[in-house]
């Protein structure tokens, strides 16, 4: 029922998403406490909290466990971004109802973006949660288990302006061993009208660039070989040095992480239209090891929708910076977050919508149909007015003009040679390795003699579908 999704498979801060920990044994600190069982939804920077739970909670003698029914505490990290997730996780609660019979001791607990949104309301409508932690409250766990152990309840959904997890290092959960995330901020401070993020994670703060940079270096030393940097909005980063002054844009940074290692490439994500600066594309031109790709959701190609979703950019605003990524990132791909039908939005809006996804030719984008949030800006001002059926209607035609876009992306990569990180065995075929391209793409060969995941070879692309490439193992040119 539940697929354990590795979150590898997940690109950008976007879709609802789930997937539950395989785990290898760790060490734990102190007497054994018990066996913890975490299943995660939501953006990658949810999975990565959910490393550090694992982390906080290691430190005070949790196992974990990938096999819920050998749990003492099962925790899920949830997302609010659309209903549709939030209802996902009120099912899955449910679910737990019969394994809290079967054990007494069994403590619930509701992390993330939910517990921040309901509050005390989560432990009141869902009785059999013991405890509800909001995105900074992490650190509390071990006292609310404690708590929820003596019979109480455990609440806190206090945000923070300060936190960042900065000097804790994530226990890696389900990792190919290959690639792995690395918060580098926290919150959001765009108040995009439709979007619940600015208030179920708080106010936006970046994290000690030296921090980030110790957490690169220690996955390399662990045979990590890709970093993919986490924001809500990435070009935003800003971190002052409260001893010199000194301040550090994400130009720095990326250019501070990529000289970690050549053979550590650098991914990020999300880049937002109205902060991605030519000096952070430059830096990415200037390094080998930056991945050629751009998550920069548009939204809305039509300039009215954008002023309404206050995303403080317009149509021709983002037409210039994907101007800027072709002149100064000549082969770099592109993709997109995409909402269909948002508040009184027109055919010829959405008409804008699909004429911005041929203009930019994305190799990739999520998409949406408007779910209202209730508190967002846009609950509160705009009614949602387009109808369900008129929502599906422009989504799928959105999603049929991406398919076409990712098809010729991809076709014309036919003849070309890609350098691929080697990420693993491919899913259906254990003679064959997967992995991906600077461009984000997968790519799927036959393996040769002597190499691993975690190498890098030149693949030549001999064909192409609309999700995958395919090749051959080839010498450098
Ligand atoms: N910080 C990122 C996005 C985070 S949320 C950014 O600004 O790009 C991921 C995506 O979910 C958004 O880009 C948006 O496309 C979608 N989304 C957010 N709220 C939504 C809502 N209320 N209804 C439908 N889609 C939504
Ligand atoms: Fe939401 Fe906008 Fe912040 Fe992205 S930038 S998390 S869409 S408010
Ligand atoms: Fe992420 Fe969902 Fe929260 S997308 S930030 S887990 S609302």
């Amino acid at each position: 029922m539940f697929e354990p999704n590795s979150p590898h498979d997940r690109t950008p801060l976007a879709e609802e998403r789930q997937g539950s920990v395989f785990t290898q044994e760790v060490a734990v600190a102190g007497p054994a406490k018990g066996q913890f069982y975490i299943e995660s939804y939501g953006c990658q920077m949810n999975f990565n909290d959910s490393e550090i739970v694992a982390s906080v909670l290691a430190e005070t003698g949790y196992q974990p466990t990938s096999d819920i029914d050998q749990a003492d505490l099962i925790l899920i990290n949830t997302c609010s971004i659309r209903e549709r997730a939030e209802e996902t996780v009120r099912k899955r609660l449910q679910g737990f109802k019969k394994l809290k019979r079967k054990n007494r001791g069994l403590l619930v607990g509701v992390l993330g973006c939910m517990a921040e949104r309901l509050k005390s309301k989560f432990l009141e409508e869902e009785k059999l949660v013991d405890l509800v932690v909001g995105p900074d409250a992490y650190r509390d766990l071990p006292r609310l288990i404690e708590k929820a152990d003596d019979g109480e309840k455990g609440l806190n959904v206090f945000l923070s302006r300060e936190e960042t997890y900065a000097d804790i290092n994530p226990l890696r959960l389900d990792q190919n061993g290959v690639t792995s995330f690395i918060s580098i901020m926290r919150g959001c401070d765009n108040m995009c009208s439709f979007c619940v993020v600015p208030f179920t994670r708080g106010r936006e703060r970046s994290r000690d660039p030296f921090t980030i940079l110790a957490e690169a270096r220690d996955l390399f030393e662990n045979g990590y070989r890709e970093a993919t940097l986490l924001g809500q909005n990435v070009d935003s980063y800003k971190w002052e040095n409260p001893e010199t002054g000194e301040v550090v844009h994400f130009a720095q940074l990326l250019e501070m992480v990529a000289g970690v290692h050549p053979a550590l490439r650098i991914r990020f994500s999300t880049s937002h239209p109205k902060d991605i600066t030519d000096e952070v594309l430059e830096t990415i031109a200037r390094h080998h090891n930056i991945c050629k790709y751009i998550h920069l959701p548009v939204q809305s190609g039509s300039s009215r929708i954008l002023e309404m979703m206050n995303r403080t950019y317009d149509a021709d605003w983002y037409k210039g910076r994907i101007e800027a990524i072709r002149r100064i990132i000549p082969d770099c791909s592109i993709s997109s977050d995409i909402i269909a039908g948002f508040c009184s939005e027109t055919e010829a809006d959405h008409q804008e919508t699909l004429d911005m996804m041929r203009y930019t030719h994305y190799c990739m984008s999520y998409m949406f149909i408007y779910s209202e949030r209730p508190g967002t800006l846009a609950a509160r001002k705009y009614p949602d007015d387009v109808p369900e059926s008129v929502k599906k209607r422009r989504l799928s035609e959105i999603i049929e003009l991406q398919h076409e876009l990712s098809a010729s992306h991809n076709e014309a990569d036919i003849g070309k040679t890609y350098e691929v990180l080697i990420e693993g065995d491919s899913k259906r075929d254990d003679q064959e390795f997967k992995g991906r391209n600077t461009h984000n793409k997968m790519v799927i060969f036959p393996k040769a003699d002597g190499l691993k995941a975690g190498d890098y070879v030149f693949v030549h692309i001999t064909s192409a579908t609309s999700a995958t490439l395919r090749g051959q193992i080839v010498r450098p040119d």
